[in-house]
């Protein structure tokens, strides 16, 4: 991203052109992000002219997250893997960089309702600003015209988005319906994962390849490389969550446990505690019973995950900090270092170049993030 385009964002969004900067750190690699930098801006263009309503009410709430930054990964990547194919930039690609961040808006816009978000982007929940519905409708115009992008696509590419459609929506009601009686929770999780965030962020990868004229066999590394890197960022994510950084990071400490979502810290501390750990047992409890529930107030309450609990902020805060603290994160981390071996292997698919090595980057930095 070039500083005009960063200078316009808020500050925490910056971090995002920082990522990029670090990710082409050497000399080999510096035009490879001149032409994704020139790509994000026309993408920026397309984006602009893309999310545009004539009804004045859907034109404020449904840029409101647009305008309020975004690192602009999905799109970075489906530039970066386009960069395989002899057709590497087109007005296509563009089009289908800019529909696979719409679509992910559209998901923030719908998640932050279901999570009782506070903060997005470093601004107010949409549904906070105005109401569950209007961030819902906003969430559901902004599918819509990502849909309409697609069909200029093909039928491929409209194919991809109704199964991407499907897992991200398949994911987030598994998420909010949890584990079945007997199921393994940490697996649940790990399909959840890969089907709210995975699913999009291979997609984005997919189409890159497809779209460029690149060999059809790169499709299945990319498949694959892209569902492991979505879940390694997701749990790095999970992670996030717990940072009281708000200023870097644009959410508040806690979100998901706050409204009872029990990410994988969670859930591995639930394994020492069956161990016998008595202080993990402790921790647990207090989690359920003193920080779950207590997300500020959703406008409707039927929406909420949980019956609000009276919360004291600072002792939210003490057992957020105590579970950053434990050992359980160190392993979620582990965990999505794991999955980022899984997604560089899948890379060998791919011929030697600096294509190559920027993607086996991508993966390697968005572990080691902190936003
Ligand atoms: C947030 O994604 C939602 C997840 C899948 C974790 P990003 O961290 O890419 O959000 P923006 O686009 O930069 O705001
Ligand atoms: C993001 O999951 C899933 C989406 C598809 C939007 P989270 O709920 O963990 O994401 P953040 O932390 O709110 O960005
Ligand atoms: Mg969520
Ligand atoms: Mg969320």
């Amino acid at each position: 991203m070039t500083h005009t385009s960063a200078a316009r964002r808020p500050a925490h969004s910056t971090v995002g052109a920082g990522f990029a900067k670090q990710l082409f750190a050497k000399p080999a690699e510096r035009r490879l992000k001149a032409t994704l930098d020139a790509g994000l801006e026309r993408v920026e263009q397309v984006l602009k002219e893309e999310v545009r309503f004539a009804d004045e009410v859907a034109q404020v709430t449904a840029t409101y997250l647009l305008n309020a930054g975004g690192k602009r990964l999905r799109p970075m990547l489906l530039l970066l893997t386009a960069q395989l194919g002899p057709e590497p930039a087109t007005p296509e690609i563009d089009r289908a960089a800019a529909a696979i961040e719409i679509t992910h808006l559209a998901s923030l816009y719908h998640d932050d309702v279901m999570d009782e978000a506070t903060l997005r982007r470093g601004v107010t929940a949409a549904h906070l600003r105005w109401s569950n519905s209007t961030a819902i409708l906003a969430g559901d115009l902004l599918f819509a015209r990502s849909s309409q992008i697609f069909s200029t696509l093909g039928t491929e590419a409209v194919q991809l988005q109704a199964e991407v459609f499907e897992r991200l929506v398949l994911g987030q009601m598994r998420e909010t319906i949890g584990p079945r009686e007997g199921e393994d929770r940490i697996a649940h999780y790990l399909q959840v994962l890969a089907d709210k965030t995975g699913s999009l962020i291979s997609a984005a990868a997919r189409l890159g390849v497809m779209l460029s004229g690149a060999p059809r066999e790169y499709e299945a590394a990319m498949h694959s490389f892209g569902e492991s890197v979505g879940i390694a960022f997701q749990l790095v994510d999970d992670v996030i969550d717990l940072s009281p950084e708000s200023d870097k990071t644009g959410k508040l400490a806690g979100t998901d446990l706050r409204a009872g979502v029990e990410t994988l810290p969670v859930l591995l501390l639930e394994k020492y505690s069956e161990a016998g750990d008595a202080a993990a047992t402790d921790l647990l409890h207090r989690i359920r019973t003193r920080v779950a529930g207590t997300a500020p107030g959703s406008a409707d309450p039927t929406l909420s995950r949980c019956d609000a609990v009276e919360s004291d902020p600072a002792e939210v805060d003490a057992i957020v900090a105590e579970l950053r603290n434990h050992a359980v994160t160190a392993e979620t981390i582990e965990a999505a270092h794991e999955y980022v071996r899984r997604a560089v292997d899948a890379l060998d698919q791919l011929p030697d170049g600096v294509v190559r090595e920027a993607l086996r980057e991508f993966a390697r930095r968005l572990v080691e993030r902190d936003f």
